[in-house]
């Protein structure tokens, strides 16, 4: 009898998973350009060509690159920086969020999406998340809104665009400003139009794990001259194009991305769409395999999800459909069944980290305690109002990178066996 691979039998799969990052000899050669000209750093500043919508060829790579990523993210403007922590941070400030402003992000996220608010004086507030696609809630950002609310920062989450229609209404009944955390939705799109240009700014990273990627990097997304000019003076220093080198205009940290970066992203960008249209068709194989067994429901896809960059693939887990087996445990097992990217995905919902239990900020609680209403939050507080996405994380939600999605069709069949298996013989792990 087939004996589980955790236990010492066979795994289901022995071959290896694609490798990721996807490169060739046109990286080499764009690095190596790049290497060669000298020119490592962002060196064209100042030109005044990368902002608008010019027909010019800027020098720069990494001004190339960001009007190549705007133009396809239906996006005017593009202002790449160091990473997709710092992006989310300068598009608040440009945005004008103000110290003591309270900020709207969902609980379960990366931790970029609620410090962000934090490191520039702002009040992150977080709402539940959908149980159906995992992305916020609308009613609860209805709810959670107060005299005091300035922003909302969705998160396209996995790549699968939230409901940005409803979103915006909402913002605009309440003058708020809508912040896209597009960190993992490269090329993704709600009602035909790309994610980054849903809101008055959007985010994106280039960290390893990303869909698009130079290991790090990220860049800023708007269709608004003012919030682009504002973002590019916070990358650079508080600079003002056009003026004297060391006048300063604005506080700014330096967040500029090297040449060697815009270069490979460059290149990265013309291997999208074919990387999504190949993930797409097979999560929609994966979907119909993993549909069948008892206790796995993948994350639905909405009906407004155009495009879904698949960033993550999620499903759903249901103990009781395996003998009560706790889902720590099922991925292990899953992993030694040769599915060795799957994984449990955050351990809590964000705000039962340490730092916002104990309002370890920015030399103890500031900037929440130094407002009377922030002194008001207990982020232990959170966990009544955010039953999904505590479930998602106790018990529910099983995450596969999107690197396993580039895969052949076999390794989807792989999956799903590997799947069976531990059902079937879920009670020896017990
Ligand atoms: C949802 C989300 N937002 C923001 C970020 C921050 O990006 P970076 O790692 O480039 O700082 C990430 C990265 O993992 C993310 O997943």
């Amino acid at each position: 009898m087939e004996q589980l691979a955790i236990l010492g039998g066979d795994p289901v799969r022995t071959a290896p998973w694609p490798r990721w990052p996807v490169f060739d000899e046109r990286e080499e050669r764009a690095v190596l350009e790049v290497l060669r000209s000298g020119h490592w750093w962002r060196h064209s500043y100042g030109q005044g060509v990368e902002l608008a919508e010019s027909d010019e060829q800027p020098q720069s790579m990494v001004a190339r690159f960001q009007r190549a990523f705007a133009r396809a993210h239906d996006c005017r403007y593009g202002i790449c920086a160091a990473n997709g922590t710092v992006t989310l941070e300068i598009a608040l400030r440009a945005a004008g969020v103000k110290p003591g402003d309270e900020v709207i992000v969902p609980a379960y996220t990366y931790v970029a999406t609620a410090t962000a608010p934090l490191m520039v004086g702002a009040i992150p507030v977080f709402v539940d998340i959908d149980p159906n696609t995992y992305t916020m809630d609308v009613q609860h950002v209805a709810e959670a809104i107060t005299e005091h609310t300035r922003a909302i920062i969705p998160v396209h989450f996995g790549g699968q665009p939230c409901d940005m229609d409803a979103l915006n209404a909402l913002a605009s009944r309440h003058n708020l400003i809508v912040i896209e955390d597009a960190a993992h939705a490269h090329g993704a799109s709600y009602r035909g139009r790309k994610c980054g240009s849903l809101g008055a700014l959007g985010s994106f990273s280039f960290q390893a794990s990303k869909n698009l990627t130079a290991g790090e990097g990220g860049i800023i997304t708007t269709n608004h001259l003012d919030y682009a000019e504002m973002c590019e003076m916070l990358v650079w220093a508080g600079r003002r194009r056009g003026e004297p080198w060391y006048r300063h205009y604005v506080l700014a940290s330096n967040a500029r991305m090297t040449e060697f970066q815009g270069a490979i992203l460059l290149i990265q960008l013309e291997r999208l769409e074919e990387q999504m249209q190949r993930r797409t068709a097979n999560v929609l194989l994966l979907n119909r395999l993993l549909s069948e067994i008892e206790g796995i429901k993948p994350l639905a896809i909405a009906p407004s999800t155009t495009a879904h960059s698949f960033h993550l693939y999620i499903f759903r887990y249901r103990s009781e459909a395996f003998a009560g087996l706790d889902k720590q445990r099922f991925v292990q097992a899953l992993q030694a069944e040769g599915i060795t990217g799957a994984f449990a995905g955050y351990a809590t919902p964000l705000y039962a980290n340490p730092m916002f239990l104990e309002k370890k900020f920015m030399g103890g609680p500031w900037p929440v305690d130094a407002f009377a209403h922030g002194q008001r939050i207990r982020y232990s507080d959170f966990a009544k109002r955010c039953p999904v996405s505590e479930r998602a994380c106790a018990a529910e939600a099983v995450w596969l990178p999107q690197s396993m999605l580039l895969a052949d069709e076999q390794a989807m069949h792989d999956i799903a066996t590997a799947i069976r298996k531990i059902q079937a013989h879920a009670h020896e792990l017990l």
